[in-house]
């Protein structure tokens, strides 16, 4: 008998609970992925089985990394107020509400987020008379495509037979690092690594002089290498290049200078020298005919000697 309404108790609360469940419906976006540097939504929205008619207060909580922490955001609002969103957003504020509560949207927006703004969050929702509240879970992930912030060589200790090269690395998630020698290839040997912060690496390698070292960083953003000592044929090429074209266009302005000079020297000496001469096709035609045959040839060209004066 006991059993039986234990059972029953069971079942019917199954069914409370159960139907309660079914009703409220809260949606997110599992993971968010931003480059460091823009603005994150961390998209959030709810419906509830009394939103024909609930005219009552509307409390949105934004918790980060526990659940049971304090939220960092929260504001609250009447359904049935045509009141603006003062206290939800603001176009200057780190953290604000993208849209309204009152239709269901509890999006927020991080702006200008940072490695240290990744974590899980938790979108939480109270209503008036309501006893549960309802919470739902995204996690933001704040990316950094890899760099090479430096490589020099640290002298670690007072003597100076412990150099290290050392390459300074950012990115996020962490990349890998690799070192490459040019006589060596891969160097895995005495590789220290050592994370700075969130987004930040340092990795050394025993520096040798006169050695050819290359660090390579990569994630799933990209990649970037650098060499040590600097690479500098694109420096040479570049200033070569630059010379040369600087080389061509002195020529060219000596050679237009030239040019016009002895172009107004031929103007000149064409005014004082003028030849004046009297052609006279059909009479010295016969003459030529017999003296240039090849030049007959061509049709509808009629030579004539000219008689300078
Ligand atoms: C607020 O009230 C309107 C109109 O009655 C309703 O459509 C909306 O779903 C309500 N919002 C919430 C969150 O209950």
């Amino acid at each position: 008998m006991w059993q039986q309404t234990d059972c029953f108790c069971v079942i019917l609360s199954a069914i409370i609970t159960g139907s309660l469940s079914v009703s409220w419906d809260m949606k997110v976006s599992p993971v968010v992925s931003v480059p460091r540097g823009e603005d994150a939504v961390l998209s959030c929205s709810f419906t509830h089985p009394r939103q024909q008619d609930y005219s009552g207060l509307i409390t949105v909580k934004w918790i980060a990394r526990e659940t049971n922490a304090l939220p960092f955001f929260k504001c609250s609002v009447r359904n049935d107020s045509m009141e603006e969103l003062k206290d939800c957003s603001g176009s200057e504020l780190k953290h604000s509400l993208r849209g309204d509560p009152r239709q269901g949207d509890l999006s927020l927006v991080i702006r200008k987020v940072h490695v240290a703004d990744s974590g899980p969050y938790f979108c939480r929702v109270e209503l008036d008379g309501w006893r549960q509240n309802q919470q739902g879970e995204t996690r933001l992930r704040v990316t950094v495509k890899p760099q090479i912030l430096s490589l020099s060589v640290v002298e670690l200790s007072s003597d100076s037979t412990t150099r290290r090269l050392q390459c300074e690395v950012e990115g996020n998630p962490p990349p890998s690092i690799t070192w490459l020698s040019a006589s060596r290839g891969l160097l895995t040997d005495q590789v220290f690594t050592s994370e700075v912060n969130l987004e930040k690496l340092y990795s050394s390698v025993p520096y040798v002089e006169g050695e050819v070292f290359t660090c390579r960083v990569e994630n799933m953003l990209g990649g970037a290498e650098r060499r040590y000592p600097a690479d500098n044929t694109l420096i040479i090429t570049l200033s070569v290049c630059g010379l040369i074209v600087l080389l061509l266009l002195c020529a060219g302005i000596i050679c237009c200078r030239r040019r016009r000079v002895l172009s107004r020297r031929l103007q000149v000496d064409g005014e004082l020298q003028l030849v004046y001469t009297t052609v006279s096709p059909t009479t010295q035609h016969e003459s030529l005919k017999s003296s240039n045959s090849r030049h007959l040839e061509e049709e509808g060209v009629v030579y004539s000697p000219v008689n300078v004066q």
